[in-house]
């Protein structure tokens, strides 16, 4: 049946939310070991977009596998189901213009890139953190790499589950010889051209 109001049932689109907010939706993904410094960057550099005007919402494994994930453990078979219901969530936030910023450990080269496929290609960011296994497990801020060695926790990305680097991620950050502040400032470096609103 035709609607008498046409207008009204046509949904706004991606442009028309970018332009209310003045910037580009964006995925910035981190990928990482444990303990390499992804939230601790993510949060960071969230800080120093919201300092210039930019709305972001962060994805990470407080909001998510405490919630919307909390039926999967660390499975091949429930990384990918974790991997695969943030990528859906996160394109809803780019599809709303928001900088969405994912810092999840996503041990593999096709988990990233199943994420880019739904997210779409133009709008993912791959970004390393490539602090080294030894200095995380040096950190060890969770006791998680100690219990892992121990056989207390099973298949424990790092020590007894792989950890597939990207190929070709834009930009690898070691914590170990950058700063946060360091790190965040080659992040804007590659961020701010892509969301600015000509
Ligand atoms: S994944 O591989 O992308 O599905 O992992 P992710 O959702 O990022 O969750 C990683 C955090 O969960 C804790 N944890 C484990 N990590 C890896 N392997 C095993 N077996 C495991 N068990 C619990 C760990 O604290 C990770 O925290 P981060 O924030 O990455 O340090």
């Amino acid at each position: 049946m035709e609607h008498i109001y046409p207008i009204f049932d046509k949904m706004l689109t991606r442009a028309d939310k970018e332009n209310l907010l003045g910037q580009r939706g964006l995925m910035v993904w981190f990928t990482g070991l444990s303990g390499s410094g992804k939230s601790t960057i993510a949060i960071a550099l969230e800080r120093e977009l919201q300092k210039r005007g930019l709305l972001c919402r962060i994805l990470d494994g407080d909001n998510i596998r405490s919630g919307i994930n909390n039926n999967l453990g660390f499975s091949e078979e429930d990384r990918i189901e974790n991997i695969r219901r943030i990528a859906e969530v996160g394109k809803l936030f780019v599809d709303t213009g928001i900088i969405t910023i994912a810092a999840f450990i996503s041990p593999n080269n096709a988990l990233r890139e199943m994420a880019a496929n739904i997210i779409g290609k133009n709008d993912f960011m791959e970004i390393y953190v490539s602090t080294p296994l030894e200095e995380c497990e040096r950190r060890d801020v969770k006791g998680l790499y100690a219990k892992a060695r121990r056989g207390e926790i099973k298949n424990f990305t790092g020590i007894s589950a792989p950890f597939e680097a990207p190929v070709h991620p834009a930009l690898s950050i070691d914590t170990s010889k950058l700063s946060v502040e360091e790190s965040v400032a080659e992040l804007l470096k590659l961020i701010l051209p892509k969301i600015r609103i000509n």
